[in-house]
Order: C-alpha cells, then structure tokens, then sequence
C-alpha cells in the first residue's frame, strides 16, 4: 500500500470558509490525502482565505512569504491557494507567488481532483468562475464529523445585498440556496456522525429560499423546523443573518421551535441612520431596534450579539455617539467590531476616509463599551443553570468544555464521558471569554 499523501489546511475568516474546508479536504481524501496538523509534514499546504478587510489580505500574504524556506526545501510540496482573496486576486497571486500551483475560487472548489490531475503534470491552475453546476452536487456524498458534536452545514451562498463597503458579493457570488432535501441528508449524515448540533451557514442564510422536499419553496424558518425533526438533532443555531431578511415566520420560530438556540447574531454595523444609509444597508437604526424587540417578545432570554464599522466615510462624532446609543439602547451578549477597511471595487473605497486616529478612538471606545456589556451578560449568568453540549477535554486536567444554550464557552469538572452529553451546569464563575460551571444532577 502506498503511503497516504499529506494535506495540510489553514483557514482564515468566517464559518463559511471553516465548512469549506472541510469539504475541500474530503474532496482531496478522495485523491488519497489526510489532513496533518502542521505545514512542515505535508506534501500540500492550501490556505482557504478571507478577502474582508485589508489586513486579512496581508496575512495571507505574509503567510505565503513565510512558506518559501519550506518549499526550498521541499520542491515537490505543492501550494494551493483557495478562498475569497484566490477569488478577487487569483492570477495576481499566481504572478506575485510563483511557488503557488494552484488558486481556486469558493464556487470551484469541487473540481479540485481534476485540478490536482493537472497540478501533477507540472501546470499552474487557476479556477476562480462562477460555473453553472451546483459544487456541492460533486462533492463526496459523505460527511466526516471533524468538530466532535458540532458542525457547520452550508445552506445559503452569496449575497445580493452589495452594502457599499462588502467584497462578499463579488467574491461569493449572487445569493444561492442549496435544496433542501440535500440539507437534511447532510445533517442525517453528520448525525450519525456523532454530531449533536448544527449550525446552518450562509452570507445570508435567513435569505434562504430553497427547493422544499415537497416541491415547493421553502422560507429559512420552514427548513429550521424541518431540521427540528431529525431524531437525534438536539441543537440548531445559524449565522449570519440581515435585519432586513427576519421575517415573521422566524420570528416565531425563535419562540417555539425548542431545539433553535436562544442566541442571535444580528449586524447592525452603524447606529446612524444617515450612515446607515451610505452602506446601503436599506434598514434604520429604528427599524432595527423594534426588530430586536419582536424577537425578545417571543424569546425573552435571547443573547444578542452583533457587528460594528467604526470610521466609514463620512462618519461624524454624532453619528459615531448614535451607534454607541444603539449598542446602550440594544444590549450585547457580544460583538465584533472593525474599523473601516476600504475595499478594492466597492462604491465605499472612492469615498474620503475619516481621520485614521480619529477611527482608532472610536474603536477603542466602542469595544470598551460592548466588552463591558458581554462581560455584565456573563457574571448574570452566575447562579443560573445551563445546559452544555460538551465538546472536548479542557485545558485543567479532569475539566471538560463545551457551549451552552447561549454559546457561552462553559468549563466545568467532570467525566470525559460526557464529551458529545448535554448537561445540566450551574455556574459559578465569570473570566473573560468563558464561564465555569459545577455539573449537576
Ligand atoms: N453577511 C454578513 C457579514 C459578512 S462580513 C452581514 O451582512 O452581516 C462580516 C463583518 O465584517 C460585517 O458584518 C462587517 O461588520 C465587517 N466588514 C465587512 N466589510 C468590511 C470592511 N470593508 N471594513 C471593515 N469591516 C468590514
Ligand atoms: Fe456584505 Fe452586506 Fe452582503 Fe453582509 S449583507 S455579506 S455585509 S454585502
Ligand atoms: Fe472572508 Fe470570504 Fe468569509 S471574504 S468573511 S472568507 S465570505
């Protein structure tokens, strides 16, 4: 028997490239790769990357740089390039980096066996098109459950929402929803797997309009209460979600459907609505807090988290003081907040920048701002019983961790059986990015 080829894989940015990943790496299986967990013991190195903002860029960049001493030494090891930046600046990367052999957009990524046929012949192949066929139709049918319990499952791809700073819309594509019925084969799959939680990605995955098993169309709340029904599925969670794409029936679901997750993660990105504007967003920062209202009425108990752009064009010290109002008015579980990145190709990067100190102050004051509501949410915790999907040992020995409802990272002592368990936890202590709970019952 030959002796299997190693793949090693770095992700960078969303959910979105970890799934893809994933799937890339079960497609190069298939081709006799396995996965190793550093790039020095591989015979192929692909970085799936993210183009968002400027210094994610640079990373990629600075990551491809630091590979060349590996490939002096090894001139066989073979360099693939995939992602978001493969997507908006493939055949640059070609030119720029000429140990790379292969660069592959997001929507190709299933034609990589037939890539690497070519790669071996000694060519340099780059594939970033929108192609007419469905990838994940020529992908492996089975899944591996890479993440213990939980897994991503890709439902909906793209965007059309073109907000005026976002690369997304041109490195994904238009909006695409997978049909349903593939879906919930996928998540039996992974059930069987082993896997406990799932949770349901897109760019926009509550803009999800797919084929339904019964040959209609189906709304994002419909496939979640489909999901519902999988014995076996006790948690469904999604990302990332638009405003203006919560519609009713998702709304409801938030309150009745027992196995979806009281967490939501909601951007915002600006509290000024004149800014608001600007981005395209098409919702105001009226519009958006009611939202959030409805949602809370029918789940009470709903963490919040959220994005935030500090310094996009035009941004005063009024409209930057109506986003932290809203973050005051809202109430985050947590948040994530960026400064302006001006994109290459989009409407926002011709506009004139706000003062760089200027937005690095506004950062800073927003992130004191919703560090210190995270950290409020978690010490409210303290004395309350969770329930936690446990995922892996912890760092101190006999401990074990998981998320609870609320995607909380919890720690607690307790059995290594309980790894893949749900269990009760009450918790008794807040540090900054988790709790620490005591098993209970
Ligand atoms: N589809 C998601 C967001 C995907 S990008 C949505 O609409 O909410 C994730 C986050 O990156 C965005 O929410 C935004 O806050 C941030 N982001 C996107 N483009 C950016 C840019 N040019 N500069 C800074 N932050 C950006
Ligand atoms: Fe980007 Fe806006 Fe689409 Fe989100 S909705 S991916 S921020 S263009
Ligand atoms: Fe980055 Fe592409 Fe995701 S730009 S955030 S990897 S969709």
């Amino acid at each position: 028997m030959t002796e299997a080829k190693k793949l090693y894989v770095k992700t960078y940015g969303c959910q979105m490239n970890v799934y893809d990943s994933e799937r890339m790496a079960e497609a190069l299986g298939a081709q006799g790769y396995a996965q190793v967990d550093t790039a020095e013991a591989a015979d192929m190195i692909l970085l799936n990357t993210c183009h968002i903002r400027e210094k994610a860029v640079e990373k990629v960049y600075s990551d491809l740089g630091r590979l060349r001493p590996l490939h002096d030494a090894k001139p066989d090891l073979k360099i693939a390039v995939a992602g978001c930046v493969a997507q908006a600046e493939g055949a640059e990367i070609l030119r720029r980096q000429p140990m790379v052999d292969l660069v592959v957009g997001p929507q190709t990524y299933h034609r990589l066996p037939m890539m690497m046929d070519a790669v071996g012949r000694g060519e340099r192949v780059l594939d970033t098109e929108f192609p007419q066929e469905d990838k994940f139709a020529h992908l492996p049918k089975d899944r591996r459950a890479t993440r213990g319990p939980t897994a991503f499952l890709t439902a909906q791809e793209g965007c059309d929402k073109f907000c005026s700073f976002c690369v997304v819309p041109y490195t994904r594509g238009a909006e695409v929803s997978r049909p349903a019925e593939r879906l919930l084969r996928e998540a039996r799959d992974l059930i069987e797997r082993g896997v406990r939680e799932i949770t349901l990605l897109g760019q926009n995955v509550n803009a999800y309009h797919g084929a339904g098993s019964d040959g209609s169309e189906w709304g994002f709340a419909r496939l979640i209460r489909e999901m519902a029904k999988i014995d076996g599925l006790d948690r469904i969670r999604y990302t990332t979600s638009h405003p203006n794409d919560m519609e009713d029936d998702l709304i409801a679901a938030h309150g009745d459907c027992d196995k979806l997750m009281p967490y939501l993660h909601l951007p915002v990105q600006s509290g000024s609505d004149s800014i608001l504007k600007a981005m395209n967003r098409k919702h105001t920062a009226d519009s958006y807090i009611r939202l959030i209202e409805r949602i809370r009425t029918v789940r009470p108990d709903l963490l919040l988290s959220g994005d935030f752009i500090v310094g996009f064009p035009g941004e005063t010290e009024a409209d930057f003081q109506a986003t932290l109002d809203l973050v005051a008015t809202v109430g985050y579980g947590a948040a994530y907040s960026f400064k302006y990145s001006p994109r290459p190709g989009t409407p926002a990067a011709e506009r004139a920048m706000v003062d760089p100190a200027e937005a690095d102050d506004r950062l800073q004051r927003l992130q004191a701002l919703v560090t210190a509501q995270q950290h409020a949410t978690q010490d409210a915790m303290i004395g309350r019983v969770v329930r936690v999907l446990f995922e892996k040992p912890g760092r101190m020995p006999g401990q074990i961790t998981g998320k609870s409802e609320y995607l909380h990272a919890v720690h607690a002592d307790g059995p290594l059986g309980l790894v893949g368990q749900i269990a009760p936890v009450e918790i008794i202590a807040s540090q900054n990015n988790s709790l620490t709970g005591r098993l209970i019952g």
